[in-house]
């Protein structure tokens, strides 16, 4: 077969970029670590020498982080005065923790992804799964700090309203349960914006249910918010609104957890499902985001749901057809897609 020399070199170029990607997460995690990003941003520019001493690390390294992630184009290099600095835009996407698009979270799980690749081998050798819980912790920190951002702008404001009569609901005063709560990202912004609610939060990864109780904590909102470790098949109680926040595909299992959301709901109660977005057919996911969400389902999402009962394998990129599929199987008659970003599906289901 003869070689398209342009196709070659095309295709090149992209790999080179991406090794330097690749390369580059063991870059961005010391940036988070030591608060280079942080310290560029607030009070750059600086030498490495003015960085190292403010960060209190060593500027040999210090000079050698900063070439690379030049390099990479995340912070910037001006040879006239031998100083760093960062734009706002590399601001916002790498020191601003608290605003709409933090990426050193994304590139914590990704991390994971790497350190926790020959178990992830095994599984595809031998079978079975590997669980959420057998994960580097990364996974668990760089989840709730990649997603707190999106939830921080789209949850109280567009998805709830999106339910039909959920936010009255909450104004007044309802009994809400998060269903694979992580660290509690999304029970903490719920509950400071209605706090007539009560809030439950539910995982079956004992660490995530304790750093969600500290989060509540330092957030004001215990007395409204409790975190309980349990699986979405035995959670107790009956609840107004059940919310699950990217995990049904994690799940062995999503029609029996279909089930028992149905079994948990007070009369005229809701599930609002959020998972991540996805086309329906493998064709029409082949983009960036589909690139990233496909990688992180070989990885985290089907070795997941593998180690665990039935071992679905949805995967997150499913798509809608496939989630009503779940959702009519647990016995969920009626269904809507209540809103969407490039990042989320919000279904809302009803029995
Ligand atoms: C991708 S994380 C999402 C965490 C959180 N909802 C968020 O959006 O940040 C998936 C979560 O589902 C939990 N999980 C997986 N299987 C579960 C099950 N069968 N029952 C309860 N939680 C489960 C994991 O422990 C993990 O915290």
């Amino acid at each position: 077969m003869a070689i398209d020399e342009n196709k070659l070199q095309e295709l090149m170029g992209r790999m080179l970029g991406d090794v330097g990607a690749a390369m580059g997460t063991a870059l961005v995690l010391l940036g988070d670590k030591f608060g280079y990003y942080k310290t560029l941003a607030t009070e750059g520019p600086m030498t490495s020498a003015e960085l190292a001493s403010k960060t209190g690390t060593v500027e040999r390294y210090v000079r050698e982080w900063a070439a690379g992630q030049a390099a990479a184009g995340y912070i910037n290099y001006d040879a006239g005065s031998g100083r760093f600095s960062m734009s706002p835009e590399q601001a916002l996407l790498l020191a601003d923790e608290n605003g709409p698009a933090f990426f050193p979270g994304m590139f914590e799980i990704a991390a994971a992804a790497i350190r926790d690749e020959p178990k992830v081998a095994n599984a595809f050798q031998h079978g079975g799964g590997v669980g959420w819980h057998e994960h580097d912790a990364c996974l668990f920190r760089g989840t709730e700090r990649f997603f707190r951002p999106g939830y921080a702008m789209h949850l109280v404001s567009e998805w709830i309203p999106a339910l039909d009569g959920v936010r009255e609901k909450l104004e007044r005063g309802a009994r809400v349960a998060d269903v694979g709560c992580g660290h509690g990202a999304s029970v903490i912004l719920m509950a400071k914006a209605f706090p007539k609610s009560k809030f439950f939060g539910f995982d079956y990864h004992q660490p995530s249910i304790d750093r969600a109780r500290e989060r509540a904590r330092e957030a004001g909102v215990s007395d409204r918010a409790t975190f309980e470790r349990a699986t979405a098949k035995d959670y107790p109680g009956t609840y107004d609104l059940v919310a699950f926040f990217d995990c049904l595909h994690d799940m062995g299992d999503p029609v029996g957890a279909a089930a028992h959301v149905k079994s948990s709901l007070a009369r005229d109660g809701t599930w609002m499902l959020v998972e991540p977005f996805a086309n329906e057919r493998l064709e029409d996911n082949l983009n960036p985001i589909g690139r990233v969400f496909y990688a992180a389902s070989t990885t985290i999402c089907v070795p997941g749901s593998l180690s665990q009962e039935v071992g679905l394998g949805l995967g997150t990129q499913a798509g809608e057809s496939r989630l009503r599929e779940v959702l009519k199987a647990g016995g969920f008659t009626r269904v809507r897609r209540a809103t969407a970003t490039p990042f989320n599906l919000v279904l809302e289901a009803r029995p």
